[in-house]
């Protein structure tokens, strides 16, 4: 059996974002988000939950920083909530929210862990959402001031601060297909969140660097690689179309200064209003980049191939395809100029049970976990530039549009009791971390 090491100083981590754990979405002064309006909003989620409580994060993180510690890992990575801090996006402040995450990361440090702190996973103040939402410009310098604020308070503590997760499902799910708040399915209100997410991105960027200079800003990103439904040119042209369509508007703007031609002729008229210097403010050099990768597409020239035989798919749907991580590393690296890569998110959804002996016996959950470790690692060896890796999720949670019905944690959550269990994927990959070896 082959044994991969990693480097020393390689960081193994776990993640989760504030609304999918914290609850307490309107306790101590926490302000609406767009995500509690729009679970609050009948037929919107699966299984008509919210994350009202979800894992109750907010009263649970004492035990779940020993549980992070339990596990030995290295980095935590979890999100703020703008409306906790500042309950209508702007103006006044909620030092209880404050208070919250000033302990959360006393916590951590605590305990050996280093916080990786996002601005924003999806839960927009509502009170932002009814000036026009991600479609305002205005909102783009709220988010800097919010960032602002949150670095003046923990930049003498947190050293990774990321400005957005995924900006390209905000863009999708929220303004364009409707799966996830706000709700809106339009075009030209798409691309113009898509551009003032940038712009948000890059004026946060120069706010936390001109609190703390020290400060390593970066962002994530969410990229799902596209490979050929086979070796004939024409299904290895619509693969690379498929990509350059649908992975490139972000990548090509934060890493390239520019939006991809491809998508300016397919976006016409709702082509968005972009302003001089908009684009230098986006292109800043960033500390690192973090990449969350789950799965990738096959496409040939008659479109996705939506079954692949033989292949492995988990709860969500989603083909298990290892070797695809190592691919994408290596394009990523090779077609754009990047800055140290951290897998932020990787990870499956299975339908767990809790057997007789009281455990969860997730062999796939683990073995998925292996064999991404394993990619990564070669990737590495490939010559890309891979500085950690953080589990989704530490805990199972609110799976936004699915609710409660995916479980992704190396911990399992019972919603009703709110125990938490390690499950064996969880118990497995403290002995990896303890090793810094996978075998
Ligand atoms: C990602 C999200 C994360 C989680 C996983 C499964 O797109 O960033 O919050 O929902 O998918």
């Amino acid at each position: 059996m082959t044994t991969y090491k990693f480097p020393h100083n390689f960081v193994w981590g776990a993640a989760t974002a504030a609304y999918q754990i914290e609850g307490a979405w309107n306790e101590d002064g926490k302000g609406e988000s767009i995500w509690d309006h729009f679970c609050h909003t009948p037929g919107k989620i699966e299984d008509d939950s919210s994350g009202d409580v979800a894992c109750d994060h907010y009263h649970h993180y004492l035990e779940d920083v020993a549980l992070m510690r339990r596990l030995g890992l290295k980095a935590y990575r979890f999100s703020t909530s703008w409306p906790r801090v500042l309950p209508d996006g702007r103006g006044k402040i909620n030092p209880a929210g404050l208070d919250f995450y000033d302990r959360l990361v006393d916590t951590l440090l605590g305990a050996n862990i280093e916080p990786y702190l996002t601005l924003y996973h999806w839960d927009l103040p509502y009170a932002l959402h009814l000036e026009g939402g991600w479609t305002n410009r205005e909102v783009a310098y709220a988010f800097a001031d919010y960032a602002a604020l949150m670095v003046k308070r923990l930049g003498d503590r947190v050293s990774y601060w990321t400005t957005f997760n995924e900006p390209a499902v905000v863009m999708g799910e929220g303004y364009l297909n409707g799966r996830h708040a706000p709700g809106l399915q339009d075009p030209k209100a798409a691309y113009q969140a898509g551009h003032h997410l940038m712009l948000a991105h890059g004026l946060a960027v120069q706010a936390l660097r001109g609190v703390a200079s020290e400060a390593l800003v970066g962002i994530v990103l969410n990229q799902w690689p596209v490979d050929p439904a086979s070796d004939n040119p024409a299904d290895i042209q619509a693969a690379r179309d498929f990509w350059d369509k649908g992975e490139t508007f972000f990548l090509d703007a934060i890493f390239k200064g520019h939006y991809p031609a491809m998508i300016f002729d397919l976006a016409g008229d709702d082509w968005p209003t972009i302003k001089d210097g908009d684009m230098a403010m986006i292109a800043q050099k960033l500390d690192f980049m973090g990449l969350n990768y789950y799965s990738r597409h096959l496409v040939g020239a008659k479109g996705r191939v939506n079954s692949v035989p033989g292949a492995e798919y988990t709860e969500m749907g989603w083909e298990v395809c290892p070797l695809a991580l190592r691919r994408l590393l290596n394009q990523l690296n090779d077609e754009y100029n990047l800055p140290p890569i951290y897998i932020t998110e990787n990870g499956s959804a299975f339908a767990d049970v809790v057997t007789a002996d009281g455990k969860v016996h997730d062999e796939r959950r683990l073995d998925y976990l292996r064999q991404h470790f394993i990619q990564t690692r070669l990737a590495m060896q490939d010559g890309v530039d891979v500085r950690g890796y953080f589990a989704w999720s530490l805990l199972d949670n609110f799976e936004w549009g699915y609710g409660y019905t995916k479980r992704f944690g190396i911990v399992r959550v019972d919603y009703d009791t709110q125990e938490r269990l390690i499950k064996d994927s969880g118990d497995w990959y403290s002995k990896v971390i303890a090793g810094n070896e996978v075998r």
